[in-house]
C-alpha cells in the first residue's frame, strides 16, 4: 500500500509529460482512374484530356477481338452482343480498380447505351462505394440513357454528373472538360455557373428556324420543334427544344418515334449547332 501510495506521487510529481499536439488533418488527394473504351479514338480524345487535367491514371480497355473499322460490320456486331447479351472478351487490366476512390468511366453511346466492352468491364469489377463519373462521345446524344444502365449495373456505386459530347463537335471538348472538372470540384479555378432556362413557350418562327438549321438533314434527327426555352451563354445563347418526332417510314435503323429534347448553341453569330438530344 505505501509502495503504490509513493508510486502514484512520483507520477504525479515527475516531469510534465509533453501531450502531442493533434495534427491537423491532411485532407486524403483521392485516387483517381480514367478507363475508357474507344473504337475510333473519340472518347480516347476526351480521355485524355479528363487525366491529363487531373493528373490522373489513364487505362484503355482493349477487347480480345477488336472490332474492325467497318461501320456496318461493327453496327452488326454490337447489335448481337447486345440483343443476346453476350458480351466482348477485354484484355486483363493493368489497374486495379479496387485502389481506386474516383472512377471516370468514358465509352461511346452505342445504341443508346454505352458499348458492349463497357458492360464486360462492368461485370468484372466492383464499384461498389466508389464515386463514378461517366463521360462519353456520342453522334446525337445517350449520355443520359447511359447513365440509367450505369446505375443499374452499379446500384452501390455513387453516380455523379456526367460529361458527353456530340462527334462533330470534338474541338469544343477541351474547353467543356476544362468547364466540367471546375464546376464540379475536381479541379480548382474559375468557370462559368450558367444560368437556369427559362419557361417554355411554344416557338415562334425565328426560334423553329434555329432549330431546323440546327438540325439540318442530320438523319437520326425527323423532327418539328413544339416548345423552347433559352438561356445566355457568356458568347452566346442556348436552346432547349421539345420537338416531336415526325413519321420516318419503316428504316428499321431509326430510333423509336417520340418526343425529344435537342439542345442547340448559337455562338457569336455562328450557325446554330445543336450539342446534344434526349430522347
Ligand atoms: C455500333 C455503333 C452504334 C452507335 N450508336 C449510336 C447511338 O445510338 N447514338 C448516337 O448518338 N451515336 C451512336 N453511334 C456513334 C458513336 O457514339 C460516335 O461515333 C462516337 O463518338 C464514337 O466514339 P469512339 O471514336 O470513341 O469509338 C454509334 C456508333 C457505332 C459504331
Amino acid at each position: 500500500m505505501a509502495l503504490a501510495t509513493v508510486m502514484m506521487a512520483a507520477v504525479a510529481c515527475g516531469p510534465k509529460q509533453e501531450i502531442p499536439k493533434e495534427e491537423p488533418q491532411k485532407e486524403k488527394t483521392p485516387k483517381t482512374l480514367v478507363i475508357y473504351y474507344s473504337q475510333t479514338s473519340n472518347t480516347q480524345a476526351v480521355a485524355q484530356e479528363m487525366a491529363t487535367k487531373l493528373g490522373a491514371d489513364l487505362e484503355e480497355i482493349v477487347p480480345v477481338e477488336l472490332y474492325d473499322g467497318d461501320f456496318e460490320a461493327t453496327i452488326a456486331r454490337g447489335k448481337k452482343e447486345l440483343d443476346e447479351g453476350n458480351y466482348p472478351e477485354i484484355q486483363t487490366l493493368k489497374a486495379n480498380v479496387a485502389d481506386y476512390d474516383v472512377v471516370f468511366i468514358g465509352y461511346p453511346i452505342w445504341f443508346g447505351t454505352y458499348a458492349p466492352p463497357i458492360f464486360t468491364f462492368l461485370e468484372q469489377v466492383d464499384l461498389s462505394g466508389k464515386k463514378v463519373v461517366p463521360f462519353c462521345t456520342f453522334g446525337s446524344g445517350g449520355l443520359e440513357s447511359s447513365v440509367k444502365d450505369l446505375a443499374k449495373a452499379e446500384p452501390k456505386a455513387e453516380i455523379l454528373p456526367g460529361y458527353g459530347v456530340r462527334a462533330a463537335r470534338l474541338e469544343a471538348m477541351a474547353k467543356e472538360v476544362d468547364q466540367f472538372l471546375k464546376a464540379n470540384g475536381y479541379i480548382k479555378g474559375e468557370y462559368t455557373q450558367l444560368e437556369a432556362f427559362s419557361e417554355h413557350h411554344p416557338v415562334s418562327e425565328e426560334e423553329a428556324a434555329i432549330f431546323d438549321a440546327a438540325v439540318g438533314d442530320y438523319p437520326m434527327i425527323h423532327a418539328k420543334a413544339t416548345t423552347v426555352a433559352s438561356r445566355n451563354l457568356p458568347d452566346g445563347k442556348e436552346y432547349e427544344f421539345v420537338a416531336a418526332d415526325m413519321s420516318r417510314g419503316d428504316n428499321p435503323n431509326m430510333p423509336p418515334a417520340g418526343e425529344l429534347k435537342v439542345y442547340v448553341s448559337v455562338i457569336g453569330d455562328e450557325a446554330p449547332v445543336f450539342t446534344k438530344v434526349i430522347r
